[in-house]
């Protein structure tokens, strides 16, 4: 298969969050490309074991990691120079680093600064560090941003992570808005967001559960995806199906449209009716 124009051996990508799950699966892949890999994680110790495992499966290619705490403006402007010092180039960036935890909408204050300052200060300092440089290169590039369905149907639990994603998709949105109106801008925004995926985040128990994906199939389809010039990269996992998603997607939506309280779905009184939603979308096999 033919990938995408940035993704060709040579080229470069940076990686934040490449020590553990999508991110170093990741690192892993672009690596076997023969792609120069930057792996970015503010969890020293492993990023070196991460960066040590993607080298052994990738002989030859070159691997550098960094600790960066991509909640630092700085430390992510020090990504960007060490990289375009070290290979005068960056193809892919992928703002991926995110924590889970932050709270509902009135506890954990500290929660709340935590998850936003990762989660979204992160993308939002990657963005504004890379984008310009990317822009002027003059080449194919690609910045995939790591949201979350949790982003855009917004389930109870932590609304803080919820806030965080939902803060990437808008983001995202306006980024790719503002490169295609650029005159002869090469560099096109992405938004990944998994589904439900085995990694350092969801890892309760040791085996994957079964409606898990792992985190080299959502690389696996988020590369296809890339290639087909999707913005919107929405993975299935074995339990949610793309057909289950648009539905669910559709709803929240509706929850404004149709004047229903916020979340809904999960709300008593419109659990039936979701039911019956869900069953009249799902095409029958
Ligand atoms: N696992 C899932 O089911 C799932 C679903 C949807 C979205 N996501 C998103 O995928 C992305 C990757 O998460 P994952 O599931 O691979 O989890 P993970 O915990 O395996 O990996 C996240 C990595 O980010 C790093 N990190 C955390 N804070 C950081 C900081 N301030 N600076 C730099 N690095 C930092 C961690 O050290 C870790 O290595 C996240 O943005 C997450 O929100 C995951």
């Amino acid at each position: 298969m033919n990938l995408h124009p940035a993704l060709t051996a040579g080229r470069t990508a940076v990686i934040t969050g490449a020590a553990s799950g999508v991110g170093l699966a990741a690192a892993r892949r672009f690596a076997g490309l023969g792609l120069n890999v930057v792996m970015a994680d503010r969890d020293a110790d492993s990023l070196d074991e991460a960066a040590a495992a993607v080298r052994a499966a990738a002989p030859g290619a070159e691997v550098v990691a960094l600790a960066v705490d991509v909640a630092e403006f700085d430390q992510v402007a020090g990504l960007r120079d060490l990289t375009f010092g070290q290979f005068g180039d960056v193809a892919v960036l992928m703002n991926n680093a995110g924590v889970s935890g932050g709270g509902n909408a009135f506890q954990n204050r500290d929660g709340w600064d935590r998850v936003l300052g990762v989660n979204l200060g992160g993308v939002i300092n990657g963005v504004q560090a890379f984008t310009q440089a990317m822009i002027d290169q003059n080449r194919p590039a690609a910045i995939l941003n790591t949201g979350s369905k949790q982003g855009i149907t917004t389930p109870p639990g932590d609304t803080a992570y919820n806030v965080s994603k939902a803060g990437i998709k808008a983001l995202t949105e306006g980024l790719q808005h503002t490169l295609r109106e650029t005159p002869g801008c090469l560099v096109t925004a992405h938004l990944l967001i998994p589904g439900f995926t085995f990694t350092g985040m969801t890892r309760g128990a040791p085996d994957k559960p079964a409606g898990a994906w792992t985190a080299s199939q959502v690389i696996d389809f988020a590369l296809e995806r890339l290639t087909a010039g999707d913005f919107y990269i929405l993975c299935p996992d074995n339990e949610v199906t793309r057909d289950i998603d648009n539905a669910r997607i559709t709803w929240a939506a509706q929850d404004i449209t149709h004047n229903r309280p916020p979340l809904s779905r999960w709300h008593p009184d419109w659990k039936a009716p979701f039911a019956e939603f869900l069953e009249r979308q799902i095409p029958k096999s």
